[in-house]
């Protein structure tokens, strides 16, 4: 069987209230129509059409090279939606999975469900059934007395007793493509001027073609995304799913309701992550980690046997044994070696802290390189930024820096050289050698005199 897969996408999104078309809210770090074509992908379909209106050129620029893309403008209902991609399709497929874009949650096995059901079941239709407690805003599924479908009623539409019907529509399809072709031109306009996909039902049992419903497996996959409220829930749901997940692969999440875990973030065992921490986009965290409490970390690396406190860690690497925090802030290419230290209130920003080195408290350091076992004082400040350039300073192994010192950049600090505390370092330290004072002198070797 060839089949295509039609994500609906065009919707306005008008209950969202934002400038962003509804498709491109992210749910855990992923737009919300990134997790839908990523579970249409697990099908291997000979097609994956997107049908887009809102804000169609940005959309084009994030998914135009991975699915067609085709255009519904104006945006006249599920039907009309579905009837732009069948310019594209016609005579290439055999059927369509037709798919809403805004349930992030619906899963592979689900939408196998419906192709197996498809391909054994006698029917043209196959449409996938929830039953859930709450059922407000979804279309109902109405039986006759045989207990056959006969149609799906949208809320509005429903009467009082078709609203106490607890099946209701999902909203994911697979037709027989020439029967859908044929028949989308047969839904009617409705009073609110859009035609529905949900019409196609009730026209396919007057025809006597047969419907399968579909039951669906785990509800929490209907939840769908109209509103900022639903977007909460499903995000919730999706994290307690993940959260599950890193449990079971020997992570211990203190408190899992309050860990935000995105989808692309990786962790190894025996880590402990504390209650209020992110760990966001491509992040990696190896073994025996402790991370938080309260701390974020986003597109970055964090090695084995790590500690992150009450830290916001971006784009940075720690490789083993790093620890951070209380109040440590890594921002954009910080690389921390290996036993690094850095205690509270740090900065660091483009920047390499060469193995063991130790930032206890109060230090900015920015477009620096250190050696090993260098000693950053506290206080200490890279004067990296002449209002115009950044320039780069240069630190070498087992130097000391003294506290509250300024290294007025560029400039370079020689090996196991040292600088007194307060000074301000405005010349190249050569190694083995102390400077001191405003603005920094050698001292001579054995000799309280001074030169410089
Ligand atoms: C729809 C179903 C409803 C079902 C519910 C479950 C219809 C008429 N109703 O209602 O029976 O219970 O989903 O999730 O289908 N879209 C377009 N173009 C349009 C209109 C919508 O592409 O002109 C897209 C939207 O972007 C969205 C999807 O179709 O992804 C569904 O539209 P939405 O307005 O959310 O329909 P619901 O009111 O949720
Ligand atoms: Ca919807």
């Amino acid at each position: 069987m060839n089949l295509a897969v039609v994500i609906m996408a065009a919707g306005k999104g008008t209950r969202m209230k934002s400038k962003m078309p509804k498709v491109l809210h992210p749910v855990l770090g992923k737009p919300m129509l990134r997790h839908v074509i990523d579970v249409a992908q697990t099908l291997n379909p000979d097609e994956i059409v997107a049908v887009i209106g809102h804000d169609a050129e940005r959309i084009r620029a994030q998914f135009g090279n991975e699915v067609e893309l085709v255009i519904q403008s104006p945006q006249l209902g599920t039907g009309h939606a579905v009837q732009q991609a069948q310019a594209w399709l016609e005579n290439r497929v055999d059927a369509i999975l037709v798919v809403p874009s805004d349930l992030p949650l619906l899963s592979t096995e689900t939408l196998r469900q419906m192709v197996v059901a498809y391909e054994s079941g006698p029917g043209s239709i196959v449409m996938l059934t929830v039953e859930r407690e709450n059922p407000l805003g979804f279309g109902r599924v109405v039986r006759d007395n045989q207990g056959h479908v006969v149609a799906i009623v949208e809320e509005v539409d429903c009467t009082s007793e078709q609203k106490a019907v607890g099946e209701l529509n999902v909203g994911v399809y697979l037709f027989e493509a020439t029967w859908l072709w044929r028949n989308l031109k047969q839904i009617p306009l409705s009073p609110k001027g859009e035609y529905y996909i949900t019409d196609l039902i009730g026209i396919a049992v007057e025809q006597g073609t047969p419907v399968l419903a579909e039951p669906m497996v785990d509800p929490v996959e209907a939840l769908g995304i109209n509103s900022r409220v639903h977007l909460a829930q499903v995000e919730a749901a999706l994290r307690q799913k993940i959260n599950r997940a890193w449990m079971e692969a020997g992570v211990t999440l203190v408190d899992p309701a309050t860990s935000y875990i995105d989808l692309d973030a990786t962790i190894g065992p025996d880590t402990i992550i504390y209650p209020n921490s992110f760990l966001l986009g491509h992040t990696v965290v190896g073994q025996d980690c402790i991370i938080g409490p309260n701390s974020i970390v986003e597109d970055s690396t964090i090695g084995d046997s790590c500690v992150v406190r009450f830290s916001v860690v971006e784009q940075a690497t720690l490789e083993e044994n790093v620890d951070i925090g209380p109040f440590a802030h890594l921002r954009k290419g910080a690389h921390l070696a290996t036993g690094v230290h850095m205690g509270n209130f740090g900065e660091v920003k483009n920047a390499y802290l060469g193995p063991g080195t130790k930032m206890g408290h109060f230090s900015y350091l920015g477009d620096i390189t250190t050696g090993e076992n260098v000693n950053i004082g506290a206080g200490t400040i890279t004067c990296n930024y002449d209002g115009v350039k950044k320039h780069q300073t240069a630190v070498g192994d087992n130097a000391f820096i003294g506290s509250d010192t300024m290294l007025v950049a560029p400039v370079n600090i020689g090996k196991n050289a040292k600088t007194g505390a307060g000074s301000v370092v405005t010349r190249d330290v050569p190694d083995d050698s102390l400077v001191y004072g405003v603005p920094a002198r050698l001292k001579k070797p054995n000799s309280e005199q001074e030169y410089g």
